[in-house]
């Protein structure tokens, strides 16, 4: 393997991603890959070999490059894993287009997702999150953490904030999980048309009967002037109806498990509550859920002493970029008052997380309340018999029995 670009495939590529073991831990051997350099290369499942760049300053570089891009259509965007492959076959809004279309469709959505519009929702989180943990305690002294509470958390407020009834949510999430960990592509598309035929006719429902969420608003302001198309709307609805939910449930899983496992940072967020917002930023430094940004370049980019070349495929992995230690000393530990500004995990650039304010919230209120009502709460089960999702996926747990 030479610097000549990664068209070729390389038995010298170890491969990539791998499953974690440790839910909060990059899974073994990671390290490795950080140690061979900002850049290194990595073999995909599909046998091609890709860039992975694993260094701070590398990956924001790279990030905010123009000649990187994030089209899917793009014949040589690499395949991360066989539910992927037809990538091509749809357009994914925002994520999974360049700029100027990106930048068109980001207009249409940011006033929504602002800081200010996060905290004007606060108080209907706070209730969202005090009914759950009513319902949790009337129940009895244990629950399944995700089921309980992280996964409905976000889904129900996502739903309020687009204007999709909660009542449909056993299907939308079910969609939306057979999407993100099918074993096939042709899977991956049977839930993809799925979730589209819903929102299809959930618009529909809508355009004849107008209620009050962001969808709502999107059909009155933009279908109606044709600044969007009702198949980009119905894309961009699936896109924030599955990131909006999938995302925040697994940090609030995973961030419950893992203070659970650091008691002394628990206790340091418990005697100075105005921590939470640092503890938020730190979990999502330490946690990277999103780990494998897919990119490919469309020019040569000379970065790190290497030639990354036109067409050549490129992985970020957030979880070894926000441990680098030269943006983050001892970044193993887990310190809830070290500043994390900078982190990665809701990636860099112009596609960096457009629900960040709204995740951030959400997170803030649902930690702080269960560890405030439910002081001595627990894990029901040994740490070791928690089931981690795959690596090629959001990471996350699949469930988390707890008690009191
Ligand atoms: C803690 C929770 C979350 C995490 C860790 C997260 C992570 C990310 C990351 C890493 C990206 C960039 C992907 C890339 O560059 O390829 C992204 C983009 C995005 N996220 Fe989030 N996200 C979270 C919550 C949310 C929420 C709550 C919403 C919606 C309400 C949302 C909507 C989006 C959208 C629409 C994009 C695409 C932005 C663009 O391409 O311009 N995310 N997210």
């Amino acid at each position: 393997m030479t610097d000549t670009g990664t068209q070729s495939t390389s038995t010298s590529a170890p491969s990539f991603p791998s499953d974690r073991t440790c839910p909060y831990q990059p899974p073994a051997g990671y390290q490795d890959l950080a140690a061979r350099g900002p850049l290194t290369h990595v073999t995909l499942y599909d046998g091609r070999v890709v860039w992975l760049v694993t260094g701070h300053t590398e990956a924001r570089s790279l990030l905010t490059d123009p000649r990187v891009s994030s089209d899917r259509r793009n014949p040589a965007f690499p395949v991360f894993a066989p539910r992927a492959e037809d990538q091509a076959s749809v357009v994914v809004p925002l994520l999974g287009v360049d700029d100027p279309e990106h930048a068109r469709q980001r207009r249409m959505l940011i006033p929504r997702f602002t800081v200010k519009q996060a905290n004007a929702l606060r108080p209907r989180i706070q209730l969202v999150v005090d009914g759950l943990i009513d319902t949790m305690l009337a129940k009895g002294s244990s629950a399944e953490l995700v089921s309980a509470y992280s996964l409905p958390v976000p889904s129900m407020v996502i739903c309020s904030l687009l204007g999709v009834p909660y009542a449909d949510h056993d299907y939308f999430e079910g969609c939306s999980r057979r999407l993100l960990s099918a074993p096939t592509s042709a899977e991956a598309v049977a839930a993809r048309d799925d979730l589209r035929d819903y929102l299809h006719r959930l618009v529909a429902r809508k355009e004849a009967e107008p209620g009050d969420g962001l969808l709502d608003e999107l059909i009155a302001e933009r279908l109606g002037d044709g600044q969007v198309d009702r198949d980009e709307l119905v894309m961009m609805a699936l896109l924030l109806l599955i990131a909006g939910h999938e995302t925040t449930s697994n940090m609030i899983s995973l961030g419950v498990y893992t203070l659970l496992e650091h008691p002394e940072q628990l206790a340091a967020l418990r005697t100075d509550p105005g921590l939470m917002p640092t503890a938020v930023e730190e979990l999502l430094r330490f946690l990277s859920i999103a780990d494998g940004l897919v990119r490919v370049a469309t020019e040569d980019i000379g970065i790190a002493g290497h030639t990354v070349r036109a067409g050549d495929g490129i992985m970020i992995s957030t979880s070894l970029v926000n441990r680098d230690a030269a943006a983050y000393p001892g970044p193993d530990a887990l310190d809830v008052g070290r500043s994390a500004r900078h982190h990665v995990a809701f990636g860099y650039g112009v596609h960096q997380c457009l629900g960040q304010n709204l995740a951030r919230a959400e997170m803030e209120i649902a930690l702080g309340t269960l560890f405030t009502r439910i002081p001595d709460l627990h894990l029901a089960v040994a740490p070791g018999e928690v089931s981690v999702k795959p690596g090629d996926t959001l990471q996350g747990l699949h469930a988390l029995p707890v008690a009191w």
